[in-house]
């Protein structure tokens, strides 16, 4: 049977085996896919001998994937312009494949909802690494991104790495506060981790209206506080992450098995178990 896991550190919260079991019994693969718990220190050993006993692809998850990202001998385009990757392949038994699907994923669960079209203008809140690794296939998918953030040194280095891409700008957080009447978004997304904190960016809520759509990457089982917010400053139209959740594994799914899960039927039987 073909060997798969997730790496990560934590990982017992991790959802990605029920997802690939669901997968895998819907397409009518066989594979093992299991969890391992990573020590922090311990990760370039343990990436390299699951690899080495037969492992066939693997998710990375957090703090790894900026060292998986490493690495890799080839990565996707989307994985390059990410600087980090969530999926792995080996190739020909001794290539290791990089790849990102998280941007991919976001990009299909916001053409599912009708929250997205070429021309969205989006406001991107965040700059860490997961805000970076959706921000390719959004643009090459048409939108226009407007990056904040905490702290503006942040978004700089994001900026650079996009350098000669057209679509994309910034602002310092005050710059936003002054000037927001000026803008018009369509979709605003929170790639912070401030929600797993219980926290809310600091964003003005007169960019809060009934047409803008509120996407948080993070999900739960009740409303993230980002979401909460959004719906007290007029918001009608909000998602958490949970259908990214789904679609990215999928596409991690396809670069191992050439097979596309229906993800809609998931997306449905997956709700039963959190
Ligand atoms: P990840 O790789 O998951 O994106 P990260 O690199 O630690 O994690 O980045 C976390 C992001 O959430 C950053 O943009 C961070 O802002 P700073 O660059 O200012 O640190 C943002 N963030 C975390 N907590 C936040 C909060 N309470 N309010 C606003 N932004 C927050």
């Amino acid at each position: 049977m073909k060997i798969f896991a997730v790496f990560g550190n934590p990982i017992k919260h991790s959802k990605s085996p029920i997802i690939h079991q669901l997968f895998a019994k819907q397409t009518g693969v066989l594979q093992n896919y299991k969890k391992i718990c990573v020590p922090i220190n311990g990760f370039y050993k343990i990436f390299f001998s699951f690899f080495k006993n037969g492992g066939i692809g693997a998710n990375i998850t957090i703090p790894f994937k900026k060292k998986a990202y490493k690495l890799c001998d080839i990565l996707t385009e989307r994985a390059k312009y990410s600087g980090v990757i969530n999926t792995v392949k080996i190739i020909n038994s001794k290539t290791i494949l990089g790849d990102n699907t998280d941007g991919i994923g976001l990009l299909k669960d916001l053409q599912n909802l009708k929250f997205i079209n070429p021309k969205s203008n989006i406001l991107l809140i965040g700059a860490g690494g997961a805000a970076q690794g959706i921000i390719y296939p959004l643009i090459k998918f048409g939108c226009n991104i407007t990056i904040i953030n905490r702290t503006y040194e942040n978004t700089k280095k994001i900026i650079k790495f996009f350098k000669n891409v057209k679509k994309i700008n910034s602002f310092k957080l005050e710059d936003l506060f002054l000037f927001h009447n000026k803008f018009k978004y369509h979709l605003i997304i929170n790639a912070t981790s401030s929600s797993m904190k219980g926290n809310i960016p600091n964003i003005p809520s007169s960019i809060i209206n009934p047409d803008i759509f509120c996407y948080d990457l993070f999900y739960n089982f009740n409303k993230t506080p980002f979401l909460k917010w959004c719906l007290i400053h007029g918001a009608k139209k909000i998602s958490d992450g949970i259908g990214m959740l789904i679609e990215q594994a999928a596409y991690s799914f396809y670069l191992w098995h050439g097979i596309m899960p229906n993800t809609k039927i998931i997306i449905k039987k997956y709700k039963k178990y959190i």
